[in-house]
């Protein structure tokens, strides 16, 4: 009895070992990779400060959902505190006490919203700058514009931060980062933007935020990393399984618009972001309509 108490307990030892070897090693793996500086050129953006660039920059701002994180009046907030992932805190954007405006250069604000990382060149966390890497100069530098016009706000927060869960998360499986400048091609070249238009080209260049959801292929289903309460994504394309062939130009308006679909049903806001999308003009959203219209029919799900 006492040699087999023994085995067991040279066994919990071990693996007692084992676990904590494994913690450490995914705390330095993670902190690796939050501490790694990208090596990404000072941007040379000329900011416009003419009022219609800064309407424009707030048009923005508000449809490609920078307000719905970072609040009406820029001067941020905690947006997710969740064990599971951490401290979700979108910076203060004005000059007011606990803002980064006074100390932000105009190629810092390029590097942040296009790139992902901070000044020392190290990735932010939790920024979706993947969705922005995309913006053409000239809606980049409006947002810019914008941001610098907004009036400071006094709002001092502690930065974001990562869970211990969420480090684990992130060593242990290969498609989940919260650092989203390890998924842009720093380096490629700048994608050339569409021409502003009612076409499918210039809707694809508004719904880029829409794949995070919907899929790739827009065909949508179970949505990859998202709490288990979260229902899936509707197919977006005209395939099987889709409402969307039963749609008008207009009910597709009125449903961005105001949450509600044609068959009566409301789109719940927490999970899909209308009250972003609200913000597009008309025009927006019927070259976002002639987009989805274009796609190829894809049955749901295939992602
Ligand atoms: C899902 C929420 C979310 C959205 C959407 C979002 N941000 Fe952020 N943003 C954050 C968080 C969180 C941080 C802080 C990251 C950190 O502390 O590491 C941040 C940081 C920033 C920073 C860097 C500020 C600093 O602390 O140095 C800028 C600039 C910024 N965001 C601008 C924008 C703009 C412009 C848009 C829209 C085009 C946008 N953000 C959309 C969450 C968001
Ligand atoms: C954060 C996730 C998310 C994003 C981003 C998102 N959606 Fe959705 N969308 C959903 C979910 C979830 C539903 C189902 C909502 C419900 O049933 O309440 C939905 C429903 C819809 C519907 C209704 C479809 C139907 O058959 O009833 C349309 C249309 C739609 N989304 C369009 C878009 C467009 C266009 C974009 C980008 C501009 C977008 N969505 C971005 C999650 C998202």
């Amino acid at each position: 009895m006492k040699r087999v108490l023994k085995w067991v307990g040279i066994g919990v030892g071990v693996l007692a070992g084992l676990i904590v070897l494994g913690l450490v090693g995914v705390y330095f793996s993670s902190q690796s990779r939050l501490t790694k500086a990208y090596d990404v050129p000072q941007a040379s953006l000329v900011i416009p400060s003419d009022p219609e660039s800064i309407e424009n920059g707030k048009h923005i701002f508000q449809f490609r959902g920078c307000e719905a994180c970072h609040g009406e009046n820029l001067e941020g907030k905690v947006y997710l505190d969740d064990p599971a992932v951490g401290k979700v805190i979108s910076s203060n954007l004005t000059t007011g006490a606990g803002g980064v405006g006074s100390a932000m250069t105009d190629s810092d604000w390029v590097r942040a919203i296009r790139h992902g990382i901070r000044p020392d060149g190290t990735g932010y966390l939790f920024m979706p700058s993947t969705e922005f890497f995309y913006l053409s100069d000239e809606d980049l530098g409006d947002v810019i514009a914008y941001i610098k016009s907004a009036p400071p706000v006094d709002n001092e927060m502690p930065p974001s931060s990562l869970s211990f869960v969420g480090r684990i998360l992130m060593t242990l499986v290969k498609d989940i980062t919260f650092i989203p400048a390890e998924l842009i091609p720093h380096d490629a070249a700048r994608p050339t933007p569409p021409e502003v238009g009612i076409t499918p080209e210039y809707g694809a260049y508004l719904t880029q935020s829409c794949h995070v959801c919907h899929g790739l292929t827009m065909s949508g289903g179970v949505i990859p990393g998202m709490p288990s309460s979260w229902p899936p994504a509707p197919n977006l394309t005209f395939g099987a399984g889709s409402t969307l062939p039963t749609w008008t130009e207009a009910d597709f308006i009125n449903a961005m618009r105001t949450g509600l679909t044609p068959s009566g049903s409301m789109l719940r806001s927490e999970f899909m972001p209308w009250t972003s999308y609200q913000f597009m003009s008309d025009n927006e959203l019927k070259a976002v309509w002639a987009y989805l219209q274009a796609l190829p029919e894809i049955p749901y799900g295939n992602r």
